[in-house]
């Protein structure tokens, strides 16, 4: 697999003078450079392994049930906070596929992701405007990326973006907040500055699809959705302390992530779609 840092950065992400850790407010910093700050000054908050363990292991499955076992030609992971920071999906998207592609907005992350992961062909782009040709990618994984923008339109652009480099019969597996959870429901309703001030509420998270609507973009735009399910059951803000509480004591072991993924089976209750964090989907574009 290829390594490569390349800098494919939109004008707008990249073009204010300044530190960037000069104090500004969320909404003027350019999306880049916030998530270079977000990754540098907090990667703190996200190190908590077990959480991390506990996020990777249910995309994972998720992944590995979809299809079944065989290898893709190329594969592109729509961000890399997750590599930036431990394993993430690397190793299993690696092993089940020919190459790996990743990108991201933040070149810091970026940065950190091949250094974990120098056999990633990681580079920093901007998932509404990709670099790749289209029709070019058998599988897009997309994990929450598509959670953060400012406005409705942009989730629709990268919507777009992301069919637009999917090949004939590839798979997109896309994860988006679920607005009928409550947590995401009053989260939506905050003002932009209670981002980042606290560890349940680290970076700015933005407009999202309820299932329905998701299914019906995906479907507007020629794919065949495959599966919609609802994810992350746990509730989060309790996986999330109760993690941070106990992971200097404990090593990641097996049963304890068999308790925080046995909160899966609420997925199939009748209430799944309101327990579950996300909304997930796999669709393809038609062979
Ligand atoms: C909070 S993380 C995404 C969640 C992560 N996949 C997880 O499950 O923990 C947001 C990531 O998306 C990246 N990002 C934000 N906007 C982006 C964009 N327009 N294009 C590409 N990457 C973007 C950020 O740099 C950051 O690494």
């Amino acid at each position: 697999m290829a390594n490569s840092l390349r800098m494919i950065l939109p004008h707008a992400t990249c073009d204010k003078p300044g530190s960037p850790h000069a104090p500004a407010k969320e909404a003027d910093i350019p999306i880049a450079r916030y998530w270079d700050r977000i990754a540098g000054e907090r990667t703190d908050r996200f190190r908590i392994p077990v959480w991390r363990a506990y996020c990777d292991e249910l995309q994972r499955s998720w992944l590995r049930q979809a299809t079944a076992p065989r290898t893709f030609r190329r594969t592109l992971k729509t961000d890399l906070f997750e590599e930036a920071q431990g394993d993430g999906l690397a190793t299993f998207l690696g092993e089940s596929s020919e190459q790996l592609l990743g990108i991201d907005i933040s070149p810091r992350v970026v940065a950190q992701a091949l250094h974990r992961h120098p056999g990633i062909a990681a580079e920093v782009a901007d998932v509404r405007r990709l670099p790749h040709a289209s029709g070019s990618l058998d599988r897009i994984v997309s994990i929450s990326t598509l959670d953060h923008f400012r406005h409705p339109s942009e989730l629709q652009e990268a919507l777009t973006e992301l069919v637009r480099v999917l090949a004939p019969g590839g798979h997109l597996f896309l994860t988006l907040d679920n607005p009928w959870n409550p947590i995401v429901a009053m989260r939506g309703l905050l003002p932009a500055f209670a981002f980042g001030r606290s560890a349940l509420l680290p970076y700015h998270v933005g407009p999202t699809l309820a299932a329905v609507d998701l299914q019906g973009a995906l479907e507007a735009r020629g794919l065949v959705i495959q599966q919609t399910h609802h994810q992350m059951h746990l509730p989060r803000i309790l996986g999330l302390h109760l993690c941070r509480v106990l992971d200097p004591s404990w090593s990641v072991s097996r049963r304890w992530l068999r308790c925080l993924l046995a909160f899966e089976r609420l997925g199939r209750w009748p209430t799944a779609p309101f327990t579950g964090h996300f909304v997930a989907i796999h669709a393809r574009r038609p062979a």
